[in-house]
């Protein structure tokens, strides 16, 4: 699916927002993959598409250590291999049934894929947690400008105060995933305030991308 090696850690989703038994698609900016966490917890991401009729699997069902397409029922593991073809149920599927697989970290409350090579290690968040995640329909770069401040080497922007620190993920098309955490000494009020501010962030670069074309 992807036809670029980036070898970096995207940060993907929040912990929270994937609970065990549960598949969702996430957006990277080289395409869509199939994020998953088994009834045990362990976390898969995967082409989000059959290799049977390209149907996505990040629509299907987990049924206890695997992803089931929700087409005709074709069963993943956690290494993409296809283990079960419900219309052929006496079949061992071949090796060659398969779907391409990617790294994933859980770390910090945070879910990454390495798309492309696999890099060393995402960036550690030391004294912070996460607090939401936010679709902001504008660019990295027009989000920097509205922090006045720019991402690090890590993909993390710092606020203006360092009351937030933000984790962005390109999804293309001047969409942006803002993933919000906060101190982990933060009060319910102080939370309750960063969140609004990393609202008001939003809108401001959102504002910023139509009033000056998008970036
Ligand atoms: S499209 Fe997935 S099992 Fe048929």
């Amino acid at each position: 699916m992807h036809p670029q090696t980036t070898g970096r850690w995207t940060p993907a989703a929040l912990s929270a927002d994937l609970t065990a038994g549960t598949a969702m698609p996430v957006n990277l900016a080289a395409g869509t993959i199939a994020l998953w966490r088994s009834a045990s917890g362990r976390l898969s991401a995967s082409d989000d598409r059959c290799p049977h009729r390209g149907m996505r699997l990040s629509h299907g069902f987990v049924r206890g250590e695997k992803l089931s397409c929700i087409y005709h029922g074709w069963s993943y593991g956690q290494d993409g291999q296809c283990l079960r073809i419900p219309a052929h149920p006496d079949l061992t599927p071949p090796k060659t049934i398969r779907v391409e697989t990617y790294p994933v970290v859980e770390q910090d409350g945070v879910i990454w894929v390495a798309d492309g090579n696999e890099p060393d290690a995402p960036p550690r968040l030391e004294g912070f947690t996460p607090l939401r995640s936010l679709n902001v329909h504008a660019g990295i770069a027009a989000i920097e400008r509205a922090a006045g401040a720019k991402a690090d080497a890590d993909g993390i922007l710092k606020s203006a105060g360092e009351t937030l620190r933000l984790l962005l993920s390109d999804h293309g098309n001047d969409e942006t995933l803002m993933h919000v955490l906060v101190s982990r000494e933060a009060t319910p009020a102080e939370r309750i305030a960063a969140s609004r501010e990393a609202e008001a962030l939003r809108r401001k670069a959102e504002a910023a991308g139509i009033e000056g074309g998008k970036s």
